[in-house]
C-alpha cells in the first residue's frame, strides 16, 4: 500500500508506476554528482559564455549547477514529464530564477535531433552533459550514436562504471570524485564516481 493507493492499482496504471515506483528523478545519481563537481571545478572552460544541455537530466542537478556559471542558455531534457516537473520544483528551491533553465521532453536521440539547433543562437559553443545515461545497453547505443552527430560539442559523462557504460575509447577518463555519505549509502557502497569526456574514435 502507497499511500491509499492499493499495489493492483498502481500495477495497471503506468503513470502511477512512473510517479510512484523508483522514479529515476526523485534521487540524484552518482553520475550527475560526477558532473556537478567538475563543471564547478571547470566552469570557465565548459560552461561560461556557452550553451549547455543536461541531458537525462533526472532531478536537474547539471543544470542547475551549470545555470551558476556564467552559460549563455541552459537546457534540460528527460523523456519523463515527472523529472521535467523535478527539475522545475528543484530549480525554484535552489534559487534559479524561474526560465534560466529551458526543459523539453522531446526524445532527443531517438529523433536524431542536432542539439545545437535546439537554441537561441546554436553558432555558440556547446557542452552536453549526460548523468549516468550507462545502465541499459540498447539505451547506451543509441545515445552513443547520438553523441557522435554532434560535431563541434563539448560532451562530458558522468558514471560510476555501469555494465553498459562503453569501453570503446570514445570516453576519456578526465576525474574521479569520492562519493558522500549519503551517495554511498544509497548505491550500494559505490565509493567514486568517473567524469569522462567524450570525443569520437
Ligand atoms: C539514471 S537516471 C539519471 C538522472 C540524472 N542524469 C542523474 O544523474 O541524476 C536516467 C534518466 O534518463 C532518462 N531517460 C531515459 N531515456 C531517455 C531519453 N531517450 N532521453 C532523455 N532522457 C531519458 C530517465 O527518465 C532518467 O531520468
Amino acid at each position: 500500500m502507497i499511500g491509499n493507493l492499493d499495489e493492483e492499482r498502481i500495477s495497471n496504471d503506468r503513470r502511477l508506476q512512473k510517479l510512484l515506483v523508483d522514479p529515476f528523478w526523485g534521487y540524484l545519481w552518482p553520475g550527475s554528482y560526477a558532473l556537478h563537481k567538475h563543471v564547478q571545478q571547470h566552469g570557465d572552460s565548459t560552461i561560461k559564455g556557452r550553451n549547455v544541455l543536461d541531458f537525462a537530466s533526472g532531478c536537474g542537478l547539471s543544470a542547475i549547477t551549470a545555470s551558476r556559471l556564467g552559460p549563455v542558455e541552459v537546457l534540460a531534457n528527460d523523456i519523463d514529464d515527472f523529472a521535467i516537473a523535478a527539475v522545475e520544483v528543484n530549480s525554484a528551491l535552489n534559487g534559479v530564477e524561474p526560465g534560466r533553465i529551458g526543459l523539453t521532453a522531446e526524445n532527443l536521440c531517438a529523433n536524431g535531433t542536432v542539439v545545437k539547433e535546439l537554441f537561441k543562437d546554436p553558432s555558440l559553443p556547446l557542452t552536453i552533459l549526460c548523468g549516468d545515461v550507462f545502465y541499459d545497453t540498447d539505451f547506451a547505443a543509441v545515445v552513443m550514436e547520438w553523441l557522435a552527430k554532434q560535431d563541434g560539442a563539448e560532451i562530458y559523462v558522468g558514471d560510476p562504471g555501469r555494465h553498459a557504460l562503453p569501453r570503446s575509447g570514445e570516453l576519456e577518463e578526465v576525474a574521479e570524485y569520492d562519493l558522500p555519505p549519503l551517495l554511498r549509502d544509497t548505491n550500494n557502497g559505490m565509493t567514486s564516481v568517473k567524469c569522462f569526456r567524450y570525443r569520437s574514435v
